[in-house]
């Protein structure tokens, strides 16, 4: 999974990291310069009457503290505006469509032309720009995928909307970057480039519910609504629940838990029952089932491709 913000995989990423190469080469340009001159002052144990030093400093003081910073500021000034005004802007054409709702501390994403809803993943068409809007049901967090754009804060009371694409196809780590609560740092997500009819049959197959339970699977299916679950989570077909994510398609997921574990049985197992344990303060209270409920349990979601 690539995850650096220096390491940029989308045209927003990389407009935004040639403007950080730009800013730290200027930066260290002007640093240097200023150790050399420092030095050079240091060392030199020249003496002037008082007319030469008082030329010498007036040309010193013009020079490097008027003239030099205006043109480096100038220069940061006209590369920062060029930079923003090449990134794409919200609103304007015919893009995909993604509305993304901020929680304590996981992601509703919904796709709203498809009719989709999922959590803590997105899938986009690689290569094309994507729209998101953004919004939070709580406190203030923040969207960013470091590889493919800049953040953008998700508000309570304000629709937010941002830009991203990805021109390589592959899962890109995501992360809330603004501090929102004790599990801050559990508020992960991914986001997964494909092609485009891979996207498009993705989007097919998240519109469908799940296939239907039968057997050990249907069991599963009485304890999850035995044990309440549904009350908070959706299953299209089974429950209605809108507090909490959408788990329709869960095993079609890389990670649970808004990024915290990866998908594999075992987290599961551990995270349906203790959730309290792993992640402190989810609204998720932790469940006591015998063997036999929990692994039918497991089985059920495990079948939620
Ligand atoms: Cu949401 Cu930090």
């Amino acid at each position: 999974m690539r995850i650096a913000s220096l390491d940029p995989q989308g045209p927003v990423a990389s407009g935004i990291a040639d403007l950080w190469w730009f800013l730290l080469i200027l930066g260290s340009a002007v640093f240097l310069l200023f150790v050399v001159l420092l030095f050079r002052a240091l060392r030199k144990k020249e003496s002037f009457d008082a007319e030469t030093g008082q030329a010498l400093v007036r040309r010193w003081v013009i020079g490097g503290g008027v003239i030099l910073p205006g043109i480096v500021i100038t220069g940061v000034f006209i590369v920062t505006i060029a930079a923003i005004r090449s990134m794409p802007t919200p609103g304007e054409e015919d893009r995909t469509l993604i509305e993304i709702t901020g929680h304590q501390w996981w992601w509703d994403v919904v796709y709203p032309l498809a009719s989709v809803r999922t959590a803590n993943e997105m899938y986009l068409p690689v290569g094309e720009e994507v729209e998101l809007r953004l919004l939070a049901d709580d406190v203030v967090h923040s969207f960013w995928v470091p590889a493919l754009a800049g953040k953008t804060d998700l508000l309570p009371d304000k629709i937010t909307s941002m830009v991203i694409e990805a021109s390589e196809e592959g899962a890109y780590r995501g992360v809330c970057a603004e501090f929102c609560g004790l599990q801050h740092a559990n508020m992960a997500f991914t986001v997964v480039a494909v092609s485009g009819p891979e996207f498009e049959t993705w989007l097919e197959l998240q519109a469908e519910p799940p296939t239907g339970a039968t057997g050990e699977t249907a069991q599963g299916r009485k304890v999850f609504l035995d044990a309440g679950c549904g009350e908070c989570h959706t299953i299209a077909g089974t429950s209605d629940g809108i507090n909490a994510p959408d788990l329709s398609h869960l095993a079609s997921r890389l990670t649970l838990a808004a990024g915290t574990f990866p998908n594999t049985p075992d987290h599961l197992r551990n995270w349906v029952t203790r959730p309290q344990e792993f992640k402190e303060g989810v609204e998720m209270d932790n469940i006591d089932l015998d063997p036999a409920s929990l692994e039918a349990l497991i089985l059920y979601l495990e079948s939620l491709e």
